[in-house]
């Protein structure tokens, strides 16, 4: 076998091996910003959370996946594994091709093939990369095309020979996925307008042409699923930046990237990415991915919302300098490179498998009780909002997720003072059940809680003829939020 398809095969074994062990939830967008989206294109039925009933996110990421589902049905193969599963595994191989045209950007930008091995290694072992990788998250969309896409950037200047379109064409993609992604691409731009022998030409025979169809392709496809002509990245913009929305969803102070963020998500592949930035530069690749990385995370800092897998798309930027210092241990080099393997590969494990894995865990045992019976479920999850999968992940098995709303107030229905309906829920449990959900509670057959909750609130549920009816479900051990607990309880409706 050559060596390139040897390297390929490789890395989709690794990538498949990730869609299996990556079992856990990370964030709510995994599901209602994408596939969730991608089910009620196709079958009809989905959430469609509040960012989409105002227009402020592209159709494009759904959509694809939407074309995948589609396939799955026209093939009849649209089973409830398979509806959940082929999408990740889609994100999955497009991340082969990422990394594959990492190592290809490594080779380029590093000054041996060792050194540019060793950077390719610190990347590719990298815990929040294979925990991301498999996930239907616009993160990961965006930093695999963003890879992919760094394969024609001109790196070498007036030396470099090939087209430099694809760059372009699929840089303006990922700012369709990720408007945030843009800060990335204004500096490799300006870097290529720079060293170009004429930029106007460039700007106007090449960047023009490749980007605006690809600009109205995208607004046709949102006007058509929006059923008006929108530009969500144009709203998108306004709510975010403009008015200030996303401090909405929790604001951290300007260091928290650094003194937290970063750590996190590199954890031990700072040591090498610091030394290779700011040690003896014999070995030092180009600064430009370094360049582009700090203008990212400076702008992301200044923004009040902050979120680990904001960084995914500049971990590869930063791991190409990790080469080098790697380089200059000499015969401690192997030992490093499997101290930090296997540092990884233990972090990847933990959050893969036992951390927060109840969202994804609890379904699937009901779903597994509930085969015996006829029709479909309707669900109650009397948890925080939006954590726990929807249509997407239980598909024909569901009739209605009923999940507490927690939507921001946009047209300020409310009064200043009034909860939404999770906090009016987390902050008396019983009173909520029977004030508001007595009314409706007949409806499900299931109730999904968090053991303390439930605790707090099992009497109403006794005399109101639920039983937990499934031994309670492991969730997490370090918990990120109040409202959670270590175990989930499944309550079942008497008869059902
Ligand atoms: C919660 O509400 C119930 C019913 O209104 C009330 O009996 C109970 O004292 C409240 N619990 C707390 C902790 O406020």
């Amino acid at each position: 076998m050559r060596p390139v398809f040897r390297m390929l095969a490789k890395l989709v074994v690794f990538r498949c091996i990730s869609v299996y062990l990556v079992a856990s939830w990370f964030v709510p967008d995994e599901v209602y910003q994408s596939a969730e989206i991608a089910h009620h294109l196709v079958y009809g039925t989905g959430h469609l959370s509040w960012e989409w009933r105002n227009s402020l996110r592209s159709f494009f990421h759904p959509a694809i996946i939407a074309l995948i589902l589609q396939l799955l049905k026209i093939l009849s193969l649209d089973t409830h594994v398979l509806v959940y599963h082929i999408p990740r595994l889609a994100h999955a191989l497009l991340f082969v091709l990422a990394d594959y045209s990492f190592y290809k950007v490594c080779l380029r930008l590093c000054r041996t093939k060792g050194i540019a091995e060793n950077s390719f290694l610190a990347y590719l072992s990298s815990w929040f990369v294979f925990y991301c990788a498999p996930r239907t998250l616009s993160n990961s969309l965006e930093t695999s095309l963003t890879l992919i896409a760094l394969n024609w950037f001109p790196f070498e200047g007036k030396n470099y020979k090939g087209p430099t379109w694809p760059y372009i064409a699929l840089g303006v993609l990922t700012v369709v996925i990720r408007p945030t992604v843009s800060l990335i691409w204004i500096v490799f731009g300006l870097h290529h307008l720079y060293h170009h022998s004429n930029p106007i030409r460039l700007l106007l025979r090449t960047v023009l042409p490749v980007t605006l169809p690809i600009l109205i392709i995208t607004i046709l496809i949102d006007s058509l699923a929006y059923g008006e002509p929108t530009i969500p990245l144009w709203n998108f913009l306004q709510f975010n930046v403009v008015q200030g929305g996303s401090a909405l969803f929790g604001v951290h102070p300007w260091y928290w990237y650094l003194v937290s963020g970063i750590p996190s998500v590199l954890t031990v592949q700072c040591i090498p990415i610091v030394i290779g930035i700011l040690g003896p530069n014999i070995f030092r690749p180009s600064l430009l991915p370094f360049f582009a990385t700090t203008f990212y995370i400076v702008v992301h800092s200044l923004l009040p919302h902050k979120e680990q897998r904001f960084l995914l798309p500049v971990i590869p930027l930063l791991c190409i300098y990790a080469g080098g210092a790697f380089q200059s241990l000499k015969k401690w080099r192997g030992s490093a490179i499997i101290g930090m393997i296997a540092i990884n590969f233990g972090i990847a494990i933990f959050t893969s498998r036992y951390h927060q894995v109840g969202p994804f865990a609890a379904p699937r045992r009901i779903i597994e009780e509930w085969r015996g019976h006829h029709g479909k479920l309707s669900v109650a999850a009397l948890m925080p909002c939006y954590s726990i999968p929807g249509h997407a992940f239980w598909h024909n098995h569901l009739e209605t997720l009923r999940m507490l709303d927690c939507s921001p107030d946009l047209e300020r229905i409310r009064g200043a003072a009034e909860l939404d309906e999770a906090d009016e829920f987390h902050t008396n449990a019983t009173k909520w059940l029977i004030e508001k959900f007595s009314k409706e509670h007949t409806k499900y057959q299931r109730v999904l809680m968090y053991e303390k909750i439930y605790e707090s609130s099992r009497r109403w549920f006794e005399s109101n003829n639920w039983h937990q009816c499934m031994e309670k479900v492991w969730h997490s051990i370090a918990l990120t939020s109040s409202r959670e607990d270590n175990y989930m309880i499944v309550l079942c409706r008497n008869g059902y």
